[in-house]
């Protein structure tokens, strides 16, 4: 790691954050999330999927949400997730620039999540990505239970690995490491990471951890490590898969930003500018949220409004 080294984060919350929340959110709250985000100095969110509303109804209102995205926030890079042909033919109706496309690396977890086989679901993904960069998109693709499946225990490694490369020689701008139930550790994090450096550019690479057992940010730090820079990250910590039993929130955006600040890489993100987005989506979900290192950041934020010459960021 050397010193100034930039780290960029996708704050996933509208999407990974919300898809799974008992509490309905409105298109006009989750563009009010979007923009306490964009103001906080976010330069790239997942605003939402393109899957069935039967499947997740919290996301039903996609091709309404992401033409406003577009408009009042043209700078942003705005992802959305889909998981085929179909989502992407509704994402490019409503103006998507940016997908991302979801491959779960065990058989059980595609069939749950998306209702198809491994191999089937590797061919989807890549007839998605190809058929989104022959008209130009920008492109993500998630290799889902990367660490450990709910269903099938620990996933392979070298099939992690074999489908990373998949994804990558299928022209995928970032291939996405995601350790879906959060049950990664930091040793785990730094074998996987150094095999899948070998197999595709580090630079390509990106990390989406949640925080089942508190360990997310310790895993993040092995990736950083390991010469990851892209992370995703969701304010609050909200989030998780409905598909994935056990699987509870994101990294927060705030842990990760104060991890990364403190330790010499540079976010461009606002921690108070985060603060806001938090207490907003705290009212969205009517329930405490935060990370780990809410309640010092809250406590630094009053102190500070008291003497402006100490400014949290
Ligand atoms: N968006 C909206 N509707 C879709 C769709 C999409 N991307 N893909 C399929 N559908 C519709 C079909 O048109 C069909 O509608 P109809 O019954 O009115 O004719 C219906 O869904 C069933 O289509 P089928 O192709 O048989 O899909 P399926 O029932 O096998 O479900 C998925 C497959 C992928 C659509 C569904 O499992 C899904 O949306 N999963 C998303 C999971 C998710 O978001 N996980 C969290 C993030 S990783
Ligand atoms: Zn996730």
């Amino acid at each position: 790691m050397n010193a100034g080294d930039a780290l960029h984060i996708t704050d996933v919350a509208p999407r990974d954050g919300l898809q799974n929340q008992a509490v309905p959110v409105g298109t006009d709250d989750k563009l009010r999330l979007i923009a306490l985000l964009a103001a906080a100095g976010l330069r790239s969110v997942e605003a939402t999927s393109f899957v069935s509303p039967r499947a997740v109804p919290q996301m039903a209102d996609a091709a309404d949400l992401l033409p406003r995205v577009a408009a009042g926030f043209p700078e942003l890079r705005t992802s959305v997730l889909v998981p085929n042909l179909k989502g992407l033919e509704r994402a490019r109706a409503a103006g998507a620039r940016e997908i991302a496309v979801v491959l779960s690396a065990t058989e059980t977890m595609n069939r749950r999540n998306i209702n198809m086989g491994l191999d089937q679901a590797l061919a989807v993904c890549e007839q998605t990505l190809a058929t989104a960069r022959a008209d130009g998109l920008r492109t993500r693709a998630y290799v889902a239970v990367a660490f450990d499946c709910p269903f099938e225990g620990e996933t392979p490694l070298d099939v992690v690995v074999r489908l990373a490369a998949r994804m990558h020689a299928a022209g995928a701008d970032e291939v996405v490491v995601a350790d879906t139930i959060g049950s990664a550790s930091p040793g785990q994090v730094k074998a996987r990471f150094a095999a899948l450096r070998d197999a595709l550019p580090v630079e390509r690479l990106a990390v989406h951890f949640h925080d089942t057992r508190g360990l997310a940010v310790a895993n993040a730090w092995a990736a950083i490590e390991a010469g990851v820079r892209r992370f995703d990250a969701s304010v609050g910590g909200i989030g998780g898969c409905p598909f994935a039993p056990g699987a509870a929130g994101n990294v927060a955006t705030e842990d990760l930003v104060l991890m990364a600040e403190r330790s010499g890489l540079s976010t461009g993100i606002s921690l108070t500018g985060l603060l806001d987005a938090v207490d907003f989506a705290q009212e969205a979900l009517r329930r405490p949220l935060g990370g780990h290192a809410v309640t010092w950041l809250r406590r630094q934020r009053d102190q500070d409004s008291q003497t402006p010459r100490r400014r949290l960021s």
